[in-house]
Parts: C-alpha cells; structure tokens; sequence
C-alpha cells in the first residue's frame, strides 16, 4: 500500500487515531418554534414517544463535535460536504469585517480560534495532515452506507487530502474530482497560469448510493453535430437513435418520453397505434429512399440535456452585490451546493457540513427540504449561518447548540497532558500550564505567591479564571 506519512501518525508501530471523546450538547437556543411547536415536542417527549427532528447548529471545534455526534448519529449521515480552512487567515474568519452596530460579533478571533488556527497550520502541512485525517476518520464513521462525502479543496493541499481520503475510504470509494471554476481570468499573473478552480473530491462509503443524475443543457457545437437535421420549421433535430452510449438514466428519461417499453432502438418495432401518433405529432422522418427506415425525430429541446461532466464551467460566480452574499470571506454560491446536494441526496436525507462558514449548506439543504447539521469553531460564522437562515421563508425551527463548559475541560485535558503521579497532581499541571498560555496570549506576565492573582499587565494585576467557569 502507499500512503503519506505525517510526524507522529504512528507511535510504537501503531496507527494514531483521534482521542475518542463523546461530551454531551447544550441547547442555547431554540430558533423559530412556534409555543405549538414547543407544546406538541413537549408532549411528544412527556409520553416517551420521539420528539420532532430539529436541524441543528453547533458552535465549537469539530475535533470534539464529531466525536460528540458519533453515538446518535454514526453511519446516519447521508450526506457530508466539507469545505476546510487550509492555512489562511480568512478561512478562519479572522479577516471578516461586520458592521460595528452588530453587537453580536467581535472582529479579534477568538482564543479558541487562535489556538485552532495553530493546531491547524502551526506545523505547516504536518500539522495539516494530521488534523484533517482526524476528520476524515471521524466523519467516514458518521457517513451512513449509501452516503457520499465532496471535500472541497484546492491546489494548496487537495493533492495530499486525496492520499489521506484514499487510505481512509479504499481507494475503490473515489468517485470523481471535481474540477469547479470558481473565479473569471486573473489578469495580473506573472510567470504561472492564473489560478482559477477549486477541487470537489467525492467519494462514498460503498457502491451502493444515492445517485440523481443531473444534466446540463447542450452547447452549440453538440447541437451542430448531434442535431444535425433542420424540419419544415426550421427547428434542428436528431433522427438516430441518441441513446447509443448514454447512461441508463439519460436512456429511461428518452423511452419514457417516446412512451416505448421495452426500449427498441428503431421506431419501426412500435405498435401501429404508437407509431400513428407520433406521425400525427410530426415526429417521424421518413426517408426519402425507399426501403429506408423510418426514424424517430427527437428534438434537443425536448431531451433531458448532457449528463453533468466533471468540470463545471456554468456556475454563476459569487459577485460581491449577489443577493445571497453574507460577508463571510470564504462563502461559497448556493448554486453549488444545489448541485451537489441533489445529486448525492434525497429530501428528508440528513446533511453534514462541520466547516459552515457562513452557511451555504444549511441555507440550501433547508430550501432543499433536507435536514441538516452544521458546525462551526467561529463566532461569527454561527451569527452569520443563523440569521442567513432566519431570512428564508418558513425556515423550520432549528436549534443552536454547543458543548458548553465540556469542551473547555476535554480542551485543556487534551492541549495540557500532565504527567501528575495522581488526579489532584495532574490536574494542578494542567491549570498551571493553561494559566501560563492565556497569559502569555495576552502578553501579561505571570507572578507566583498569590492564590487569586496570577500576573501583571500595564501595572495591573491579573487573575486567570478556571477553563469552566462560567
Ligand atoms: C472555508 S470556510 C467555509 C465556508 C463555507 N463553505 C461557506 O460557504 O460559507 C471554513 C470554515 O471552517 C471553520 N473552522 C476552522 N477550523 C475549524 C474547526 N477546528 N472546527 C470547526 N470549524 C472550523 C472556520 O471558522 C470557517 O468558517
């Protein structure tokens, strides 16, 4: 087998996986129910029956959300699409910019973040491979059977993420690459071409999956030589049979439309009376020889269109007026999403997206009539994914949770390890070692002697909360 090797993915000949963690949510806010909504789930739940099925909307890392979601939710994601930082600035928010009237949102990244970001990147593309293998092994677990997962990258690291996705999924799960044009010529390039795609990389969890065709409509070139007669009326038409080497899909769409069963492949093999109304609706050509065969006219307009290729050059570009756009720095068009969501999935089918951003996903999976749960580390990303979801019409309830002062204790239990001969030792290390970091986060120094106070900044004194207090 090949594979890529990162500093420390094995430790005594054996494999690291994540620390497997699951810590329980917290509900902080229920969107949008309606006191009837909140009557009939209370009910429900007083009689022991399920209660109604919320989206859900998670604050935190998804270094321990994922782990957090695996008990109710392993293999029952039907499907996931990611679209990870790799190692900028904005794909962490810290560029973002609001309107200063927005209470809400604080412009600094926060420590969490900051520690994310180095968690993430401080190691270059070491540290990178490590923490996004932690998520591919995570997320394969919560991917049910018949699910599909899109990664989307780009040149940055989309070459080593396909190593890492290959040895996680089996080779034999890589679906396609997706070649995605994000972005018009750049004009200011020198010395290399302008960069302009992105990467989809779509893999799924077995052979069996979840697989709407979606086409596109024909360009001028396939019309010209696939539509190569002109009728009385000018119209261009196909008079042989178009379903030669298209798809099953493409193919029962063309039979259902000629209302032929079993598909014959030359219209003379139909009924006298099938053949009689396609005559009347003008659909037959006939053939100037005699003795030729009779063909069937199909029109472009009339045909589902080309079944979606791999590079897709027709997606609207997110401009900076667009209706849609939320002033996340990294959002991505719906038009995309939409994509991607009706190919893999189907209405009621449960969605995943731990990177939303600004909350393309949610806001398409939610119009989509999908559900859907979706995370996020930043602040800002949670504000902008919530109220971008309250502006669609009739959004269903949803909630907003986050694992509280759980994932402040597992941060500092997995970011300060002690060696304490016992529990009280080891947690006095870790309270020390985490004192030491926010404080020197904040450029403060520390003082010893004092049991409250623990430095000094600009002549002040300074006390260091615990990591779970409120
Ligand atoms: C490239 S952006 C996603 C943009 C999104 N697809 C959209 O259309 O708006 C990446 C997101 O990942 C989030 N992020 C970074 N590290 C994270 C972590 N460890 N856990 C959860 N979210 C994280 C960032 O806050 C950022 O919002």
């Amino acid at each position: 087998m090949t594979e890529l090797i990162w500093d420390g993915k094995y430790k005594d000949g054996k494999k690291q996986g994540p620390v497997r963690i699951a810590l329980p949510f917290q509900t902080i806010e229920t969107v949008n129910e309606s006191a009837q909504d909140r009557r009939r789930n209370l009910e429900l739940f007083a009689s022991g029956r399920d209660t109604e099925w919320r989206n859900r909307l998670i604050w935190g890392d998804k270094k321990y959300i994922l782990p957090s979601l695996l008990p109710e939710f392993a293999s029952r994601v039907n499907l996931i699409y990611i679209d990870p930082p790799f190692g900028t600035g904005a794909d962490f928010s810290f560029a973002a910019s609001i309107p200063e009237s927005d209470g809400f949102f604080e412009k600094e990244p926060s420590i969490l973040e900051q520690k994310a970001y180095r968690d993430t990147w401080g190691g270059g593309i070491t540290s990178y491979m490590r923490w996004f293998y932690e998520t591919v092994v995570w997320l394969r677990e919560l991917l049910a059977e018949d699910g599909s997962i899109y990664v989307h990258l780009d040149f940055n690291v989309g070459h080593y993420a396909k190593v890492i996705l290959d040895e996680e999924f089996g080779g034999a799960s890589f679906r396609n690459e997706v070649v995605w044009r994000r972005t018009s010529a750049h004009a200011n390039v020198s010395q290399r071409y302008g960069n302009v795609h992105d990467v989809l990389l779509h893999y799924t969890n077995s052979d069996k999956f979840t697989w709407n065709q979606q086409y596109t409509s024909y360009d001028e070139e396939y019309i010209a030589t696939f539509f190569d007669q002109v009728d009385e009326r000018g119209r261009r038409y196909a008079r042989r049979d178009l379903t030669a080497g298209m798809d099953r899909a493409s193919k029962g769409q063309i039979y259902a439309w000629k209302g032929i069963t079993p598909p014959p492949s030359r219209c003379w093999a139909m009924t006298k009376d099938k053949m009689d109304a396609l005559e009347a609706a003008g659909k037959i050509h006939w053939p100037k020889k005699t003795g030729g065969m009779p063909r069937l006219k199909l029109y472009p307009e009339e045909l589902p269109g080309v079944p979606l290729q791999d590079l897709w050059l027709d997606m609207p570009q997110l401009h900076n007026l667009a209706a849609e756009r939320s002033g996340y720095p990294t959002q991505k068009p719906e038009a995309l999403l939409e994509r991607i969501i009706q190919t893999s999935s189907n209405e009621g089918d449960l969605l995943l997206d731990c990177f939303i951003g600004s909350g393309t996903t949610a806001a398409v999976g939610e119009r989509l009539n999908r559900r859907w749960i979706a995370c996020d580390l930043s602040r800002f990303a949670i504000h902008t994914t919530r109220k971008r979801l309250l502006g669609i019409p009739r959004v269903k309830p949803f909630v907003v949770q986050n694992l509280g002062k759980y994932e402040r204790q597992a941060w500092q239990v997995a970011e300060f390890p002690s060696n304490g001969k016992d529990h009280l030792e080891e947690q006095r290390e870790r309270e020390t070692a985490y004192r030491r970091f926010i404080l020197d986060l904040y450029r403060a120094s520390p003082i010893s002697g004092h049991s409250w106070l623990h430095g000094t900044k600009a002549g002040r004194m300074v006390h260091v909360a615990a990591v779970d207090a409120p």
